[in-house]
């Protein structure tokens, strides 16, 4: 859309989040508020998004410094939504078309519904167009004041008289406007209000008595339009994106046992008749594949998981991939830079950490595999550790295909283990143990014969 630009309000305190973190930059589903915005803003292809900053400008345009188009504008201080929007004027001086008007603290507006803001605004020759729409619970917004079905003036609850306050039509904070009256219109705006603020929301009750046409989208989904304003309404709506977020994974094939309780951040992946039991958090660009079943009270960050992939209860799994048909856990803890070959199996109390671990291999019991590489067919005994840190620096340790590790052995790195060789089961092994050899480092037993006796005889 060549003629359209976006400007998004982001300047606000936020006072009622109570927060030291800018409002737009709290998570919603594990993704800052205003990406939200940004994304169904970017969705209708503007020339120009122009995002007003003010209250810690510095920290949202970092949180930002990824998105390289955008325009920043700031507002200081902030004495409004009016005057939030007039900060664009110099970045937008000179053009003509449609400004689309998205608020940071909005982040649920779909890219259909601002598609069709946008129609209906051009179809209507509108001077301004506002989305609004019908709620049961209408506190705390804006409400739409009609005479004879038309939109007259937007009314702040602050502001409003008991009758009003009863209308259950809302101002969703989400405009078009056309550009050539907008800068001069916005000039002629008040601050003779409950807040001494400058509201946009009177530019509606102005082009109504210059007869400028004011048009309303009036949606049927009442999520869309939900504004972000409490760290209740944060949970609530973060609630409403894990739960579109389901529904689109159980449309597509997959079992989540219960929706309510399992989180799924947008960008995850997951394959038809995978099940996903409660309590389960799968967040960055987690792709799982199908037919896998993760178990209650998993998390799994940034990580992939081929098919038929078993994830027993209580996992933690960063920035690791995991090959078809590999178990995990219960109670495994799976570092970044981790590798699971096909079939492999990690038990309880497992860690690894930058190691990969061949198909077939065992770590079942109590290990901690940092910073190693192990072939395949390998078993790692109970008790295993790599000791790959001096207090300086870390070393690897290279465990060969089909070698037996005994129980409760420090591998001390640097160090190798080949092709099937064996280690003794409580062994310190310093030293490379060569392919087929047995590596025993462990002082021998000794059996004292008859001591108890003795001691027994010695206390009498
Ligand atoms: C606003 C609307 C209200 C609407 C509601 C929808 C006004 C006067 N009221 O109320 O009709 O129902 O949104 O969510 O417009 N901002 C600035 N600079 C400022 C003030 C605000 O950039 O000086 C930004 C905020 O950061 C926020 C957005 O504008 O992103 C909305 O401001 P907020 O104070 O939350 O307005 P509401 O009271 O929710
Ligand atoms: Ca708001």
């Amino acid at each position: 859309m060549p003629d359209t630009h976006v400007v998004i309000l982001a300047a606000g305190q936020g006072t009622r989040m109570k927060s030291r973190l800018p409002k737009v930059l709290h998570p919603v589903a594990g993704r800052p508020m205003i990406e939200h915005v940004l994304r169904t803003a970017r969705s209708i292809a503007p020339a120009t998004i122009t995002v007003i900053v003010g209250h810690q400008a510095d920290a949202i345009r970092a949180r930002l410094a990824g998105h390289i188009d955008l325009r920043f504008a700031v507002q200081e201080p902030q004495l409004g939504t009016a005057h939030a929007l007039q900060q664009a004027e110099a970045a937008l001086s000179g053009r003509t078309g449609t400004l689309v008007m998205l608020s940071g603290d909005v982040p649920l507006l779909s890219s259909a519904t601002l598609r069709r803001l946008v129609e209906t605004h051009h179809a209507a020759g509108a001077a301004a167009t506002v989305i609004t729409a019908m709620v049961e619970r209408p506190y705390g917004y804006g409400r739409i004041v009609r005479a004879g079905g038309r939109i007259v003036r937007i009314v702040e609850e602050r502001d409003a008289s008991p009758a009003e306050r009863q209308i259950r039509e809302i101002n969703s904070g989400i405009y078009a406007f056309d550009l050539a009256p907008l800068w001069e219109a916005l000039r002629g705006i008040a601050s003779k209000n409950a807040q001494g603020e400058f509201y946009l929301t009177d530019l509606v009750g102005i082009y109504h008595r210059r007869k400028l046409p004011v048009e309303t989208l009036v949606l049927e989904s009442v999520h869309e339009t939900r504004g972000i304003n409490s760290r209740s309404e944060l949970a609530e709506v973060s609630r409403i994106v894990r739960q579109t977020k389901n529904e689109e994974l159980m449309a597509a094939g997959v079992t989540i046992i219960d929706p309510a309780t399992t989180y799924i951040e947008q960008d995850v992946v997951v394959g038809p008749d995978t099940v996903i039991h409660p309590g389960v958090i799968l967040e960055g660009q987690t792709k799982v594949g199908s037919a896998c079943e993760i178990h209650a009270h998993v998390r799994i960050v940034d990580s992939e998981l081929a098919d038929r992939v078993t994830v027993k209860n209580f996992c933690l799994i960063v920035g690791t991939h995991v090959a078809d048909g590999a178990s995990i856990g219960p109670f495994a803890h799976l570092r970044p830079e981790t590798m699971v070959g096909e079939g492999a199996r990690i038990g309880n109390f497992v860690e690894l950490k930058k190691t990969s671990l061949g198909p077939g291999s065992k770590a079942n019991h109590l290990a901690y595999l940092g910073d190693a590489t192990i072939g395949a067919q390998v078993n790692v005994g109970a008790g295993t550790i790599t000791c790959n840190y001096d207090g300086a620096r870390k070393h690897p340790t290279v465990i060969e295909d089909g070698a037996f590790i005994g129980s409760d052995t420090q591998l001390i790195a640097p160090v190798r283990i080949g092709k099937g060789a064996y280690v003794a089961a409580g062994s310190s092994i310093t030293e490379d143990v060569p392919a087929g050899a047995l590596g025993v480092a462990r002082s021998r037993q000794t059996n004292v014969e008859g001591w108890v006796e003795r001691k027994k005889a010695v206390k009498a």
